[in-house]
């Protein structure tokens, strides 16, 4: 087996894409967290996974943000010019890709969840906004907030910001300070415009005014502030989390539907989830009959039914693959997705 895709740990590359013989990798691989990842072989032969951004492109705007961050911390000066190429570059590839649809979160092997969280949420807030027809400039002031809605977070103690399992109320009160510290840092960069800065006060403000640090609701949420609560609340939903493993985009999208007119907008969350690969490219489902397939291709307008590959019968077992179209077979259903086999597997 060949590695599809290549995974990065931090900075650097970890395994190249096209490194050969990688079971011999798997047991370290496990061990420094990395559960799956992507391979050619013979089964998945010819099915490709495209990205709305590249992991060069994402790798590029994490290091230029923590550097920024870094520096920050030291001069107590926040000068984001050095993100502004990375952040270029991104904005350039949402719009040769806008029709790709949002699949699993990269897999490097992160060590730093506050700046690989602030890309993905860039990237989701920013696909989203293209998508409901705001215009590149708007786009680019959302994307520099969105980059920088959670800098109050570097500034609390990693102890309680990661602590395993539950906070107690103070602990709570605390981190949600980094709304208020994040927004004191960025009122303080003058060549931010106010409607970027308001993303790290209230991305976590609700339409229904249940959200903090102000509970503030309804029209008093700018635009920029409703795109950033979706994204921010998908991207850490399908992430894994010092209190929970991450859940699949199948739940990820539940939840946000289930909140539509109460705590999120309708609108821009029936736009956001048509972008979303339910079941990406290169992952494993199981069928409703009990048989295991890998999803080929997406079917842009039916998000639940892409055109799948089928590999085992009912009992596990390899077959002769064949592929089925499930939107022209629409009695069969998928029941699971590549994160509940796993779970399934690990019991
Ligand atoms: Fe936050
Ligand atoms: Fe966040």
């Amino acid at each position: 087996m060949t590695l599809a895709k290549t995974i990065y740990k931090g900075r650097q590359v970890y395994l190249t894409a096209g490194q050969g013989n990688i079971t011999k990798y798997k047991d370290n691989l496990r061990r420094i967290g990395i559960e799956y990842i992507y391979v050619d072989d013979e089964i998945s032969k010819g099915i490709e996974i495209p990205d709305v951004v590249s992991d060069e492109t994402r790798i590029k705007c994490r290091v230029a943000l923590q550097d920024t961050i870094e520096r920050f911390a030291e001069t107590s000066i926040l000068d984001i010019s050095e993100v502004e190429p990375g952040l270029d570059t991104m904005l350039e590839e949402i719009v040769i890709n806008e029709d790709v649809k949002l699949s699993l979160n990269d897999i490097s092997i992160v060590d730093d969840y506050t700046f690989s969280h602030s890309v993905s949420v860039t990237v989701y807030g920013a696909l989203l906004a293209r998508k409901l027809g705001f215009n590149q400039e708007d786009i680019h002031k959302l994307a520099t907030g969105l980059l920088l809605h959670d800098v109050g977070k570097t500034m609390l103690d990693p102890d309680i910001l990661f602590k395993q399992g539950k906070l107690e109320e103070e602990e709570f009160e605390y981190v949600k300070s980094h709304t208020t510290l994040g927004y004191e840092a960025l009122s303080r960069c003058f060549s931010l415009t106010e409607s970027s800065r308001i993303i790290s006060l209230s991305h976590h403000e609700r339409l229904n005014g249940s959200g903090y640090p102000r509970g503030i609701s309804g029209e008093k949420l700018s635009p920029f502030v409703r795109i950033a609560g979706i994204a921010d609340v998908y991207d850490a939903l399908t992430s894994d989390r010092c209190y929970r493993p991450k859940w699949p985009a199948s739940k990820a999208v539940d939840y946000l539907i289930s909140r539509c007119g109460t705590e999120f907008d309708t609108d821009m969350v029936s736009t956001f989830v048509k972008q979303i690969a339910v079941y990406p490219n290169g992952s494993l489902v199981k069928l409703a009959n009990g048989f295991i397939a890998i999803v080929v291709s997406q079917n842009a307008s039916a998000p639940l039914r892409p055109r799948i590959r089928v590999i085992t019968d009912p009992e596990g077992k390899m077959i002769e693959p064949f592929e089925v179209d499930l939107m022209d077979e629409l009695s069969i259903v998928i029941t699971e997705s590549q994160l509940e086999l796993n779970k399934s597997i690990n019991q």
